[in-house]
């Protein structure tokens, strides 16, 4: 099958790639941008940039709506119910760490905070730190075989003193969607508040945060084929009112005087400073982009270039998969075989896929491994970039073994 992206013409940095002998495999760390993005990245400094929120000039004043612009497009994309609950972050990891801090006055010690053992350390890291801080205890779910939070045992786990879940949608390693309905379910029962971390899962699908019944909801654009440097955090009205606030300074300021300050609700008021403008916009870019394609065409390609790496893998001797990946990637080990030999011999072939512990340091001790190999898709991968990828890997099995 030539399994053909009808998209990889509108990624100038993928046909860059290629030119250059390169096969990008490893859009779970971040994906390459239309054009889109980069028009509307450029647009933006060359016709003058500007501040945004705070001068009533020309320049000022448009940038502002093209900023604001993107705050609709995203409460769209997420199925938010106002433009009020879409906060604009540097990323997932900073979304997080002000959850950490602008939730820390609802809980005491004794508490409990209940993550999985699959998190990336951006969910995990700002919630140990903390109930270090606070003296609360740090419940991790755990996994079934095919690398799922068990249900069952998380229904034991989550109990009267759980104040908080935070739990990723989609696996960066193990590649497997989670029952994150099903957990917040739980959570809510005991009056818990819920964070999903989307920074995998938005990338795939279109998902509603309101179907999911969340509080939070955290992405990063740039996996999103977004630009760098600017995050989405959603937060349910209700709950976004009880987050206090974290950075100071700038445009998030109500009334300020020289030994008190009053400071504004969301979203302004956790957006200090000033933002990555740019980025913001050009992420409004890519939404449209996305928004105007084939959702159901991409959800089929992913899905048939996913099967192809799947049976590719499985027909080859030793390699042993990390739990049962549904979408987007696959990570491995080979048996007898370093990883970092392997991931030189790959890229020394022009292969780029990732190896090492992924940003998930406990799952993999946990899994008894130092690292895996990551090959992850983007919607403009095609059925030629996985052919060159096994090619290089046979080659390099057959150095190695
Ligand atoms: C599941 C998950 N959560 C959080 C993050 C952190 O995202 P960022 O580095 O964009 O803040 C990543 C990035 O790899 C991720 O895969």
């Amino acid at each position: 099958m030539a399994l053909n992206s009808p998209w990889r013409a509108d990624f100038p940095g993928i046909l860059a790639l290629e030119a250059e002998g390169q096969t990008y495999l490893d859009s779970a760390a971040t994906a390459q941008k239309p054009q889109a993005m980069l028009d509307s990245l450029l647009g933006y400094y060359a016709s003058g940039a500007a501040n945004v929120h705070r001068a009533q000039h020309l320049p000022g004043e448009r940038a502002t709506r093209a900023f604001e612009a993107t705050r609709d497009k995203a409460a769209a994309w997420l199925g938010a119910a106002s433009r009020e609950e879409i906060i604009f972050t540097r990323g997932s990891t900073e979304a997080l760490n002000l959850l950490a801090y602008g939730l820390e006055h609802l809980l005491q010690p004794g508490d409990e905070i209940v993550v999985s053992a699959l998190e990336h350390h951006a969910n995990l890291l700002p919630w140990q730190q903390l109930a270090r801080r606070l003296g609360l205890r740090l419940v991790v779910l755990p996994l079934d075989d095919d690398g799922t939070i068990d249900l069952a045992q998380a229904a034991a786990l989550i109990g009267p003193r759980t104040r908080l879940l935070a739990v990723s949608q989609l696996s960066n390693v193990l590649g497997r969607w989670q029952p994150v309905a099903e957990l917040i379910a739980l959570a809510r029962a005991q009056g818990a508040l819920s964070v999903v971390d989307g920074a995998q899962g938005v990338v795939h699908g279109r998902h509603d945060v309101r179907a999911i019944g969340c509080d939070f909801y955290v992405c990063s654009a740039h996996k999103l084929y977004g630009p760098d440097g600017v995050g989405l955090l959603y937060g349910r009205g209700e709950a976004l009112a009880q987050l206090r606030h974290w950075q100071f300074g700038g445009e998030m300021v109500l009334q300020a005087d020289y030994q008190e300050a009053r400071f504004r609700p969301a979203p302004l008021g956790f957006e200090a400073g000033t933002p990555p403008i740019s980025a913001v916009i050009a992420l409004g870019a890519t939404l449209d982009y996305l928004s105007d394609l084939d959702a159901a065409a991409v959800a089929g390609h992913e899905a048939a270039l996913h099967a192809k790496l799947l049976a590719g893998l499985a027909a080859r001797d030793g390699i042993r998969l990390l739990g049962a990946p549904q979408v987007a990637l696959a990570s491995f080990g080979v048996d007898g075989v370093h990883g970092a030999d392997l991931a030189h011999l790959l890229t020394e072939q022009g292969i780029a896929v990732r190896n090492g512990h992924h940003c998930a340091m406990p799952l993999l001790k946990h899994l008894g491994l130092p690292g895996a190999l990551r090959v992850s898709l983007g919607l403009y991968n095609d059925g030629e970039d996985l052919e060159r990828f096994f090619t290089a890997l046979d080659k390099a099995l057959e150095l190695l073994r």
